[in-house]
């Protein structure tokens, strides 16, 4: 990772980190295995990539962070719920994330579940408390549609009824705007509209994000095939053996690699329009590019 980014990842994630803290519960308040379970989870070592990319575009378009903070990790959670579900037995029935035993595998299936359950309910209600002058309803919604039944579900639920066939590229990208770019979308969207940005700057900060979210689930795709279990912190080779709709299965790993690139630029050149002098931004857009984990 270039160093201005992991420089600015280790300013913003102890922020994301300590936020999240005081929003879970602790982990003895009743009941305690739902706390434990929630806590376990949201703290295991994820990459923050989607809190960090809404306070970046939050900045980019000149808004002030703490405002776009209470989003930032509303989007963690709702994100965090997804891979609990993911890795579930009836899902993906996966044992390893982020480097730990899944939450089913610690807790049990039910209480992963439940611990699913509550940190999605819980994103909305921090997402609902920010600022009054972030327009909180427009931020509640924007999650809302990136999360739901047209946006990260649909896609899960298209994920699951394709495995085991064939498909053609236009599938595997309406799963991948779903069931990944939605969420990525909408973090740059939150970013924009705490930022008080403009209809115009919105609508490119979620064009943004959708672009640099099929990008990162391309990537996601190439590394399932390329990457070691340790490197990953969940279970390599996972998408093959599943017999998922991925881009390398449908078009091979080096034409992935060339949509993946492509993407990017298009991704870049969206972040022109939207934000002239940013620097970092790009940084961020070659990372989910050439990331190894
Ligand atoms: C993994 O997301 C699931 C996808 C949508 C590809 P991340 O790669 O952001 O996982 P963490 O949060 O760092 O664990
Ligand atoms: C995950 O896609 C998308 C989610 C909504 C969680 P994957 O199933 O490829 O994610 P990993 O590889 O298990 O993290
Ligand atoms: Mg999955
Ligand atoms: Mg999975
Ligand atoms: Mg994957």
């Amino acid at each position: 990772m270039n160093k201005a980014l992991s420089d600015t990842f280790a300013r913003l994630v102890p922020v994301i980190d300590q936020a999240l803290h005081e929003y879970l519960p602790a982990e003895d308040s009743t009941p305690a295995s739902l706390s434990q379970a929630m806590n376990y989870s949201v703290f295991a070592g994820g990459k923050r990539f989607r809190p960090v990319l809404a306070l970046l575009v939050n900045e980019a378009l000149g808004g002030n962070p703490a405002n776009a903070l209470a989003a930032a990790c509303a989007l963690e959670l709702v994100h965090t719920y997804s891979l609990i579900h993911d890795d579930l037995p009836a899902m993906d029935n996966d044992d390893l994330r982020r480097g730990k035993p899944t939450s089913h595998k610690v807790f049990g299936e039910a209480m992963a579940i439940l611990a699913g359950d509550a940190l999605l309910t819980l994103a909305f209600e921090i997402a609902a408390s920010s600022p009054p002058d972030t327009q909180p309803a427009m931020l509640v919604r924007e999650i809302a549609i990136g999360a739901g039944h047209k946006g990260m579900v649909a896609g899960q639920a298209a994920d699951i009824e394709s495995e085991g066939k064939s498909g053609t590229v236009g599938q595997v990208e309406y799963i991948h705007l779903r069931k990944t770019a939605a969420l990525i979308r909408a973090a740059a969207a939150v970013g924009a509209i705490a930022a008080n940005a403009g209809e115009d700057k919105i609508r490119l900060a979620s064009s943004f994000g959708e672009t640099l979210g099929l990008v990162f689930q391309i990537t996601d795709d190439i590394l399932d095939e390329t990457a070691s279990t340790v490197q990953l912190g969940k279970t390599a080779g996972k998408d093959a053996a599943s017999r998922k709709l991925t881009y390398p299965a449908v078009i091979g790993l080096d034409a992935a690699r060339q949509s993946a690139t492509a993407l990017a630029e298009d991704a870049s050149k969206l972040l022109e329009e939207l934000a002239p002098s940013d620097t970092i931004l790009k940084h961020l857009v070659s990372f989910v590019l050439e990331r190894s984990s």
